[in-house]
């Protein structure tokens, strides 16, 4: 085969003029060497799924010995080539360019398999064409309908034999029959469509291709056993994901020139549209996987979606790791929750969960006793409920005559002691580091404080003493200060002095 075929023709009417440029299909083929053979196929697959009104679309691959193998694909597409010329003439203006819905958009993919084989022949509606060592001929015989591409390609045996599993990848599209080596590609079972806006690349009136939105399907399939998730559009394989599902786009997608990627961005809108579709489903180890992880992490991540991953990861009981309640943290472990900490999700996967309030603070969830702080206590503005002096019961005076001796003798300070008697205040009592002892008789009981010091009484004291040290009850410095306090009782006791 002549070695340039391709050649760049400026518009000269009838004069011929020398071309530009010319392509060296050695070279050409040199480069295409390390891709996938597979690769010539879905191009002219590709294209024959691209034809209106294709119903059935046949491939054959029969290795031929010595390093040959021939490769036939042949549509029934009614119109088959508008133009012959197209078949050779890189970069020609492509009408599919304009048609989101079609795949095609250089004038360059048939090229390829042009430059990767030893000869070809293409038979349409409108002629034929062979290429071969002589160069290009013109064939006179016409077929009926649809079109049929011939291409002897170098391959060895074991290349050959690779192609049928890469093959049986394609996405046929619902309306076409494609047949491989006699075997129609076995139909997927679709587990869900819906529509979508994404980047697509469609050419403008001026022929130029420019990114837009637009909404179109995307359709989800159920991995066949050994599949790798793949991202295809419109049926062809573009990249491998190793996500849970294939993810066919009904459109063009951003493509790399090389059609073998999408931009980053793009796989992430998608993985954002399938997940917000699909967190109903999540199995146990979709949480952990890269694709969730890419969703959960997106500002486009629905509130509902981010609800089922924080659940699928952490469980029902879950809080976050509170900081300013150092107790909440532990309370929340003793009744069973996951606390979340800061390092366990992503910086965006935060601002989604706190956002769709997903999961809480251990502070709002498992708080631990407020402590009584006194008048710059925010609750103190609104409380209202405290007992005056003038009404204390004659217990009531004992046992705060009790409390007092006790935080002389054991905290070495004075204190006040106070009444109240409200629902609003959360405990029995509370202690706060300004030295005030508050009782709530609403929680305690009138009959609490009648009955003289006993041992209820002596254990409720010692046990807000203990926040003499510490506020946090499960906390060591809480625990050692209550064997003090009990210890130094003791030793009063015994020496009688309380
Ligand atoms: N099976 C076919 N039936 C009808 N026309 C075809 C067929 N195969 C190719 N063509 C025509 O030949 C042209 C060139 O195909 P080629 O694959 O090179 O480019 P394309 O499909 O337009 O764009 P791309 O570079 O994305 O593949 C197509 O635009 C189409 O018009
Ligand atoms: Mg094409």
């Amino acid at each position: 085969m002549m070695n340039s075929v391709f050649i760049a023709q400026p518009k000269v009417g009838k004069d011929k003029m020398r071309s530009w440029f010319e392509v060296d299909k050695q070279g050409l083929a040199q480069i295409l060497e390390r891709k996938g053979k597979e690769f010539v196929l879905f191009e002219l697959v590709q294209n024959a799924w691209d034809e209106p009104g294709v119903t059935k679309v046949s491939v054959t691959l029969e290795y031929r010995g010595r390093n040959k193998a021939l490769l036939v694909v042949e549509d029934d597409s009614p119109e088959g080539f508008k133009d012959l010329s197209h078949a050779f003439t890189l970069f020609a203006e492509s009408a599919k360019k304009a048609n989101p819905e079609q795949r095609g958009r250089f004038n360059f993919g048939e090229k390829l398999v042009l430059a990767i084989s030893d000869e070809v022949t293409i038979r349409t509606t409108k002629g034929g064409i062979r290429f071969d060592d002589a160069g290009r001929h013109s064939l006179r015989a016409r077929q009926d309908i649809g079109s049929r591409i011939e291409c002897l390609l170098r391959m060895r045996e074991a290349e050959c034999n690779a192609i049928e599993p890469q093959v049986r990848k394609l996405i046929s599209p619902a309306r076409i029959t494609t047949i491989f080596n006699g075997t129609p590609l076995e139909p997927r079972a679709l587990l869900e469509q819906f529509s979508v806006t994404l980047p697509t690349e469609v050419a403008s009136a001026d022929g130029f291709l420019r990114r837009a939105q637009r909404e179109t399907m995307i359709q989800l399939f159920v991995l066949m056993p050994g599949e790798t998730a793949t991202l295809y559009e419109m049926g062809i394989p573009v990249v491998e994901t190793g996500d849970k599902y294939h993810y066919d786009i009904g459109q063009k997608v951003p493509l790399t020139l090389d059609r073998e990627n999408v931009p980053p961005g793009f796989l992430r809108q998608v993985r954002v549209a399938v997940f917000n579709r699909m967190h109903g489903q999540l199995a146990p180890e979709d949480v952990n996987s890269e694709w969730a992880e890419t969703a959960i992490a997106s500002p486009d991540c629905a509130a509902e979606a981010v609800q089922s991953y924080v659940s699928g990861r952490f469980g029902e009981k879950r809080v976050s790791f509170d900081p300013s309640d150092p107790e909440a943290n532990k309370l929340a472990v003793s009744k069973g929750y996951t606390v979340v900490h800061g390092g366990m999700m992503s910086a965006g996967a935060w601002l989604n969960a706190k956002s769709a309030s997903a999961i809480l603070p251990a502070g709002q969830v498992t708080p631990s006793a407020k402590v009584w702080t006194g008048e710059d206590d925010p609750d103190a503005a609104i409380f209202r409920d405290w007992i005056p002096e003038s009404k204390w019961t004659n217990g009531m005076r004992e046992v705060t005559t009790f409390a007092r001796r006790v935080a002389e003798k054991v905290l070495l300070r004075a204190i006040t002691v106070n009444f109240c008697a409200t629902p609003h205040h959360l405990a029995a009592a509370s202690y706060g580091p300004g030295g005030e002892l508050v009782f709530n008789k609403f929680r305690l009981g009138a009959d609490w404080f009648e009955r003289g010091i006993t041992e209820d009484v002596v254990q409720l004291v010692i046990h807000e003493f203990g926040h003499e040290y510490s506020p946090d009850h499960l906390s060591s410095e809480y625990h050692h200060a209550l064997c003090c306090i009990g210890a130094k009782l003791y030793a009063l006791a015994r020496r009688g002095e309380m």
